[in-house]
């Protein structure tokens, strides 16, 4: 590094374009055509990339395919039909063999006619051959405006019922003649065929006993057709008629279940319970309630239908038809359980959708409700000269909708963006983008994927979000609609992209390995981090783990005496596994603690009377002792209290239902609960904005007291939720070492840095969208307190991050996204990373200046030359990593000094890239000049002249 001189070298706000947060708009990559088995077991997917036909053959004699660089919907390919004499004519894919009968497919593919063909109707549709060679066609995507100003994209859903020996799909126009690209093909098996029971073979049809029951085939009764399935002699409620199916679904898939019941004439009504018993691997048997009926009589059959879907793996399924009434005999006739969904997985396809609406068609969109009514506009567009207007809502929900069954897959993430704006007149509202999720008939529900956001008339507001929600489903439709009034609207630019899986890096350095000489570095943990990336991201950087939420008192104990553990054990075991260190959060705060309680014997908000302070104190008790017990030495860390002061209070305690019916005694029990459980953990008081003097004022003087009294305190934990602008650095050293001098430990337990602050508090909806210049002050502040801390060595016992990826982080909300940690949501290390643990990657972080003069005695009169040299300096380490952004170029280089006294200024050479101000020959004043971007090793040599006066 070069010798410092008196210039200032600043490197501000980021203009740089950093891993984290950059969008990446770039065509997913085209699979070639899937490997083809006897049945559809992988997606088909067909791009055209290969600039081969991929299996498409032509229908109709005159028909001619070609692949060509003319247009592609993604990728640069797509496939051309011309020739075509009749309807029917068009670009074909023999399916014979691929589907199973009964199966569920999704098929999406986009169109686009020729340059000059007139506007007409394009629909796919499957012509199906019979055993007898009779053939039947089935419509798989509705006839759809297409032009030639813009790809539309048609989707739809496929199963057939019958015995077949041909399938081919087809892609056909109304337009006799017309020519037209298609591309971005695919047909994926969305479910498997259902397991049907209709008992009209004679058979059982696999039902078997459960219990001593006899199971007859019966024409006494029959829900459809003759015949049904009969049970007698049950003496238990839990016996029926059962089915197993063991090996027949899928963990993490969703099935809906019907069956039809009736009792046999003259029994008494009863309920009918559908249940399924699950075997786990160690032979513990769960039972999961499917449907039920609570009045079943003799008189009439009932339908029973409910959802299923189990989520642990599994050695034994057994369905089962039970009674409440435990001799009742009955009747059960037109079983099916049908795959409404799939697990979450791989996508079908990555195309994602969008629609620009400059085709002058309406590109996909519909009205929702039929009663709206959508219509391509000229009237005003956000960019290009169309939009699409939404007229006679008449209600909120009515709204523009586009079918994304075959865009947004579960499991998968996806940006969604759309540009919204009120026709002329409407007063402001605010507009939403909701999805409408459908499990078959048996389920619809609606979820929010951009917030409300307000929209008038008078400007275009981009509405953006994330959407990483696991919905399974077999239906999934998006749409527009207003939180109040049934204003009209345009939209455009409409874009979904697919956003790839997060995957962690691993050629880093890890970050706890990095400070292994300070302190154990931990982070805040969910249940869903112990698997996959998250688990790698998880052992690879941190050494220590703090349940976000499954030590509360919430969670481990709902009820009164009702401990729940297995969330909280399951983290602990992966510690264990992975040799991490445990904190326990937390056992006494007045957050996430169920209102029981606080409730007095009778059920009532506790009021402070010496009975309820001493049923409270026994509550708080009980609580400390059968948790800590549970975990015994596997934690050894406690937050016994947490948040307990408020420096607003004169006597600065919250004013928390545990300080109204207790008194502040409270932490003292708690403690000496808490060490008579243990002797040796570490107890802890655990607390935010620790860097408040007034706050760190009543915190020491709380330990001081407790230590005083003899009652046992090891350390605080100072949660530091700061954020880009605060606190400083000397702050964090005042609170460190003021708890320090007290002869307790310190502990960093909820460490994170909001990008929002003081000077920008605007709310950001969507991640890719946070300011980089954010991420880099971000970087700076994360360098400032493990500055702090590496000087405060010794002093601090563990650092742990409330977090690890920007991901899942307890500071995004609704329409306000936070992005406060080392990771971005895609897993990768952000500028936060480096100011851990290296800072001199952040970039402007190592610019380095030096200046000579010559000569160094000038006579009066005389000129002098200066040269001044600025250099971003390169990495001196030896580890290189991928993506390589180990040196970052400093964005906004500034250079700033003077004509020295006694001196006039006479001229300036300025590099290239440089822009400075000067002061006129003859004069004298600052020099100042600056550089959006000076790259990493590259040097700028200025050249002064200036004579003595
Ligand atoms: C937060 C969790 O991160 C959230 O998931 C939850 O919804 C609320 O609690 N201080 C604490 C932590 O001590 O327990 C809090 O954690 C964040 C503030």
């Amino acid at each position: 590094m070069g010798k410092r001189t008196g210039l200032v070298v600043v490197a501000s706000s980021c203009l740089v374009v950093i891993g984290a947060g950059c969008s990446n708009e770039s065509a997913p990559a085209e699979d070639d055509i899937a490997q083809i088995s006897s049945a559809l077991t992988a997606p088909i997917q067909n791009g055209f990339e290969d600039g081969t036909l991929q299996g498409w053959i032509p229908r109709g004699g005159t028909v001619v395919l070609t692949n060509t660089t003319e247009a592609a919907f993604a990728g640069t390919r797509s496939l051309k039909t011309t020739g075509r004499t009749a309807g029917f004519n068009g670009p074909s894919l023999t399916l014979t063999g691929q589907l199973v009968k009964g199966a569920t497919h999704q098929v999406g593919v986009s169109v686009r006619l020729v340059a000059g063909e007139a506007p007409t109707t394009i629909r796919v549709t499957m012509q199906r051959t019979l055993a007898g060679g009779a053939q039947a066609f089935d419509t798989i995507a509705q006839n759809t405006n297409v032009t030639d100003g813009g790809w539309v994209t048609l989707n739809g859903t496929y199963s057939f019922a019958t015995d077949v020996t041909g399938l081919l799909l087809y892609v056909e126009a109304t337009g006799a003649t017309t020519s037209y690209y298609i591309d971005a093909f695919s047909i994926a098996e969305t479910a498997p065929a259902p397991l049907a029971s209709d008992f009209e073979d004679g058979t059982q049809q696999g039902w078997i006993p459960r219990g001593g029951v006899t199971l007859t085939n019966t024409t006494e009764q029959a829900f459809a057709g003759t015949r049904s399935l009969k049970t007698t002699g049950r003496t238990a409620g839990f016996m029926g008629p059962s089915l197993p199916l063991t090996g027949q679904l899928a963990k993490g898939a969703t099935y809906g279940v019907t069956v039809s019941g009736r009792l046999v004439t003259g029994e008494v009504a009863t309920t009918l319970r559908v249940t399924m018993q699950r075997t786990l691997p160690g032979g513990a048997q769960a039972f999961d309630t499917v449907a039920q009926n609570t009045n079943v009589t003799d008189a009439a059959w009932v339908t029973m239908t409910g959802l299923y879907t189990f989520t642990t793996d599994v050695t034994g399924l057994l369905l089962y038809v039970e009674a409440t009434s435990a001799t009742a005999s009955y009747y059960i006739d037109s079983f099916s359980i049908v795959q409404l969904a799939p697990p979450a997985g791989p996508p079908a396809n990555t195309l994602g959708a969008s629609s620009s609406f400059e085709s002058g068609a309406a590109e996909g969109w519909f009205s929702r409700t039929s009663v709206e009514v959508v219509t391509n506009t000229t009237a005003d567009a956000h960019s290009g000269t169309r939009s699409l207007l939404t007229t006679n809502r008449t209600a909120t929900f009515r709204g523009p909708a586009f079918d994304v069954s075959n865009v947004m897959f579960n499991g998968s993430r996806y940006r969604v963006e759309l540009w919204a704006k009120l026709a002329p007149g409407e007063t402001s509202t605010q507009l939403r983008v909701s999805l409408e999720r459908r499990l078959g008939s048996f389920s619809t529900t609606f979820h929010t994927v951009v917030n409300n956001t307000t929209v008038t008339s008078s400007d275009w507001v981009m509405m953006a979000a994330t959407f990483d929600q696991t919905l399974a489903n077999s239906q999934l439709t998006l749409y527009v609609e207003s939180a109040s009034g049934a204003q009209s609207f345009y939209i455009d630019d409409f874009k979904i992209t697919f956003l790839p899986p997060a995957v962690a890096e691993t050629n880093i350095p890890s970050v706890y390995q990095t400070l292994a000489d300070q302190f154990p570095v931990g982070t805040a943990v969910r249940a869903g981090d112990l698997t996959g990336e998250s688990a790698v991201l998880l052992t690879k950087h941190f050494n220590s783990m703090t349940s976000e939420n499954d030590m509360k008192w919430d969670a481990l104990q709902p009820s009164a005496g009702n401990f729940t553990f297995a969330a909280a054990d399951a983290q602990v075991a992966f510690a264990k596994a992975n040799a991490m260190q445990v904190r326990g959060h937390t056992l006494v705060w007045h957050a996430q603690t169920p209102a029981w309680v606080f409730n007095d014997a009778g059920g009532n908000p506790m009021t402070p009377t010496p009975e309820n302070r001493a049923l409270l104190i026994q509550r708080m008790q009980n609580h400390i002792r059968g948790v800590m017990m549970h975990f015994g030495n596997d934690v050894t860390t406690w937050d016994v209290v947490n948040e307990a002061i408020d420096q607003s209070q004169a006597d600065g305690f919250r004013r928390s239902p545990w300080f109204t019916i207790i008194g502040p005694d409270f932490i003292d029990i708690a403690f000496q609960t808490a060490r008579a459980v243990s002797p040796t953990a570490k107890l802890y008081y655990n607390d935010f904005s620790t860097t408040d003097t007034t706050k760190l004022a009543f915190i020491a003087a709380l330990v001081s007291g407790m230590k005083s009294r003899g009652v046992p305190i090891d350390g605080v934990g100072h949660q530091m939720h700061n954020n880009v602008d605060f606190p400083s650095g000397a702050a964090v050293t005042n609170a460190i070492n003021t708890i320090d001098a007290l002869g307790v430990e310190n502990s960093i337990t909820e460490l994170d840095v909001s990008i929002y602050s003081g000077s920008f508090n605007t709310s950001v909806p969507d991640y890719t969208n946070i300011p980089a210049d954010r991420f880099l002050l971000q970087g700076y502040r994360y360098l400032t307190f493990f500055q702090a801390f590496k000087q405060l060595q010794g002093k601090i016992k563990s650092v742990t991050f409330w977090g690890k990826a920007d991901n899942q982080t307890w500071l995004t909300s609704a329409g306000r996204v936070d992005g406060p940690l080392l990771f971005d949501v895609s897993f990768k290390k952000k500028l936060a990373y480096w100011g851990v643990v290296d800072p001199l990657q952040l970039p402007g972080a190592d610019l380095s200046t030096t200046m000579s003069a010559a000569p160094m005695t000038v006579p009066a009169g005389q000129a002098v030359a200066y040269t001044i040299t600025v250099t971003n300096n390169v990495d001196t380490d030896t580890a290189s990593f991928t993506p390589k952004d180990d040196d970052l170029p400093a964005a906004n280089v500034a250079l700033s000094t003077a004509v020295p006294a006694h001196t006039v200024f006479q001229s300036l050479t300025v590099p290239a890239g440089w822009t400075c101000n000067q002061p006129a020959v003859g004069g004298s004043g600052p020099v100042q000049c600056t550089n959006p971007s000076l790259p990493a090793g590259a040097s700028a040599t200025f050249r002064s002249r200036t004579r003595r006066r």
